[in-house]
């Protein structure tokens, strides 16, 4: 827990309060953690794995907002507006948590300073995302978006963008409201022009040309 960022600037007895307030928790692979649309009782931080942020429509159509790795937390939302969850998060891998309940974050909240500005940060972090994800959908062809997906995943691996997780192509389409098939066909056409080198174990290479799609 003291490793965790979000707490950093806790006291001690604020910090043995949280502790009291919170239990670890181990999930598999594919399973629900909060469901958009239900009442919250506690608030999430993500020590080890990866889960997805999703909504969904009422014919079940699916769009990724985005996927957590460790260090990052989520929940937090419906905690500070009381309002239903904004939206599902689901694991993609076994995935280990810390649950924080509603009294523990928002007694935090009241007393930490330093812990309610880190999670405004974080929120305006977050609308940042989103605002970037809002020009890319109103202004970027599906190569575009593609691209801007593909460039978000990546990491610097000794001077070369590297996609290291695996992306499936379901999962790039519900991103940028596409469909699987399109996905494919567009990643077949990078492959094809040498914007994007496939690695084995679904790793990528991205080429310095790729940017060219988003500027
Ligand atoms: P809450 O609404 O309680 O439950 C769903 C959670 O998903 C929400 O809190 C946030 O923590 C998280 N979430 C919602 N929208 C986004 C987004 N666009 N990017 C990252 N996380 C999000």
């Amino acid at each position: 827990l003291r490793r965790v960022p979000l707490f950093a600037g806790l006291t001690e007895p604020q910090f043995e309060q949280l502790a009291a307030g919170s239990a670890r928790r181990s999930y598999p692979k594919g399973r629900t953690i909060v469901s958009e649309g239900e009442p919250s009782q506690s608030m999430y931080i993500l020590l080890a794995g990866r889960a997805k942020v999703q909504r969904s429509d009422s014919e079940g159509k699916e769009v990724i907002l985005a996927v957590l790795g460790s260090g990052e937390y989520f929940g937090e939302m419906s905690l500070i507006d009381d309002a239903p969850r904004s939206a599902s998060v689901i694991t993609l891998e076994t995935s280990e948590f810390i649950a924080v309940s509603k009294e523990a974050f928002k007694a935090m909240l009241a007393q930490s300073p330093d812990m309610a500005m880190s999670v405004m940060r974080g929120l305006v972090r977050r609308l940042r995302e989103a605002d970037k994800k809002i020009e890319t959908l109103a202004l970027l062809d599906v190569y575009g978006r593609v691209a801007r997906v593909l460039l978000d995943f990546s990491e610097d691996v000794n001077g070369e963008r590297i996609v290291k997780n695996k992306l499936p192509r379901q999962d790039i389409a519900k991103m940028i409201g596409a469909s699987r098939e399109m996905v494919s066909r567009v990643m077949k056409g990078l492959e094809i022009d040498g914007y994007i080198l496939p690695l084995p174990e679904g790793k990528l290479v991205l080429r310095e040309k790729l940017a060219s799609y988003i500027s």
